[in-house]
């Protein structure tokens, strides 16, 4: 079947970019983004290519290139619904706050509201594309929701998760390492599978596009995250045992990322992993072991956050150690806010829980972020901690006067600007003794203790 007309559900971090992507490279799809928040879909379609919800390198430039043309942002859901051949659903699944798996499940409360919505409005055969990232089995749940609400309409459910990072999410949708695609194992299925391949294969080689049963699908995606941050979590408990024996985390992943088989990727020790979805589908993947009695299996998947945790909670102790034994002012400058450089996402950043334990301890924290805004700031910390005190919160939006009066700063986002030997002028600006804590170990440390600085790096 030769798809012609595209909705996607969803216009947040994974649909915004992806459709305009596939947009960009089939101009005779329309492709309809849809999305139930009215003022995300406004931004999309802001004028001013700087107020877009979604900041991402080069996201821009395509979107002035396809939207209007064949790209188009709406919050007729009904309608675009009504129209497509196909549609993705590229809604969030965040982890579950209440009732059965509360704090482990994904609450797939948007996906089947979704998939209800689907059933109600379609009068034409449709394929549906399982683009948000979700339980292995969940496209079983879509089809009986869809086939118990509308009969009279054949629905083929794909699986094609997503594996985009935000900072390079433009770069890793026009060169994917991979693309996949689950489906059904039948003539139908079949032909669902061929149709996705071919909006694909307008830009991916035919190599890099790989099928398999939808539960094969959906559980890659979650594996592929645990993957990846069991290496982070791996590295990070590393940081501490080189603190203590005299060995240098960089030197040690440098030299373990050599090795072939290990290779260099996800072996940069941080303050922790942020984002919204390591830690959500890590809970998730335990929730699965645990249901299923695969106690161990569980218990190894969660020990991952556990090192995520305690890698949070030393790095925020270590600064107030310090404040404590140097008497000093009870105020630390924080470089970053945003969970990893290039994005204006901070969900569960590192910097919010490590700003909540020096708050919880009376100290003031005054922040600095290129792309994140104060309010996004503040709900952030409310978020997690209802009763924080905000009076001791100050935004920053040039951090150059509040130098001088601190003695400790600490980075929590890599940003390349924090590396600027400017900003080792700046510092000189502060009250003496001063003390670095690189959460991310972008600074150089010599440069630093050359012009009068205590520099405390993870693992080094
Ligand atoms: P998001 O919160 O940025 O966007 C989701 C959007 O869906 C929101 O704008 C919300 O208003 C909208 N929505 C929810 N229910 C709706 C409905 N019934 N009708 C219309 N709109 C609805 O989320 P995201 O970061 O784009 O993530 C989406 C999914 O993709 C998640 O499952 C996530 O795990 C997965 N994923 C995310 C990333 C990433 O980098 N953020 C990467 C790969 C996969
Ligand atoms: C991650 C995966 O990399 C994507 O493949 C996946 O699609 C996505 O999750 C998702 O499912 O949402 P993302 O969270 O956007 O992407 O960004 P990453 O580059 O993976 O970084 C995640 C966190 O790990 C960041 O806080 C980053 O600073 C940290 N990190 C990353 C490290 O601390 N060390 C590293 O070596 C790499």
């Amino acid at each position: 079947m030769k798809i012609k007309n595209i909705c996607c559900i969803g216009a947040g971090y994974v649909g915004g970019p992806t459709m305009s992507i596939i947009a960009q490279k089939n101009p005779n799809i329309r492709v309809n983004v849809v999305d139930m928040n009215a003022d995300k879909i406004a931004a999309w379609n802001s004028k001013n290519l700087d107020n877009l919800p979604v900041f991402e390198p080069g996201l821009s430039k395509v979107i002035k290139e396809s939207r209007g043309k064949n790209l188009f942002f709406s919050t007729e859901v009904n309608k675009h619904i009504d129209e497509a051949d196909m549609i993705f659903i590229s809604v969030n699944t965040p982890t579950q706050t209440s009732g059965e798996g509360k704090g482990y499940a994904a609450d797939l409360k948007y996906i089947e509201a979704c998939a209800k919505q689907i059933a109600e409005v379609s009068r034409t055969d449709k394929i549906i594309v399982e683009k948000s990232t979700v339980p292995v089995r969940t496209s079983e749940k879509i089809k009986e929701i869809l086939s118990l609400n509308n009969k009279d309409v054949d629905f083929q459910i794909l699986s094609n998760p997503e594996f985009l990072a935000e900072g390079t999410a433009m770069r890793d949708l026009e060169i994917p390492d991979r693309v996949l695609i689950g489906g059904d194992n039948s003539p139908n299925g079949q032909r669902a599978i061929d149709s996705l391949v071919n909006i694909y294969l307008s830009w991916v080689p035919k190599e890099n596009i790989l099928t398999t049963n939808l539960w094969s699908s959906e559980l890659s995606k979650l594996t592929a995250n645990a993957f990846l941050a069991q290496r982070i979590s791996s590295i990070n408990s590393l940081s501490e045992l080189c603190e203590e024996t005299g060995a240098d985390i960089e030197e040690v992943s440098k030299a373990i990322g050599m090795d072939s088989r290990i290779g260099p990727s996800f072996l940069k020790t941080s303050v922790g992993f942020g984002g919204s979805c390591f830690q959500k589908d890590i809970l998730n993947l335990v929730y699965i072991s645990r249901s299923l009695g695969l106690e161990k299996v569980a218990h190894y998947w969660e020990q991952i956050l556990e090192i995520n945790k305690h890698q949070r909670d030393r790095f925020s102790k270590k600064i107030i150690k310090c404040i404590n034994d140097n008497n000093f002012n009870k105020s630390v400058i924080f470089l970053g806010w945003a969970f990893k450089k290039d994005t204006n996402d901070t969900r569960e950043s590192a910097a919010i829980y490590v700003a909540n334990n020096l708050l919880n301890e009376g100290i003031s924290i005054h922040i600095y972020d290129p792309k994140v805004n104060s309010s996004q700031i503040k709900s952030d910390l409310f978020l997690l901690n209802p009763n924080v005190d905000t009076s001791k919160v100050n935004i920053l939006s040039k951090p150059n006067s509040y130098f001088k009066k601190n003695n400790i700063i600490a980075i929590l986002t890599e940003w390349d600007e924090f590396r600027d030997y400017a900003w080792t002028q700046i510092f000189k600006k502060m009250s003496k003794p001063a003390y670095v804590f690189d959460g991310r170990n972008i600074l150089e440390k010599e440069k630093l203790e050359s012009i009068g600085f205590n520099y405390i790096g993870l693992g080094r």
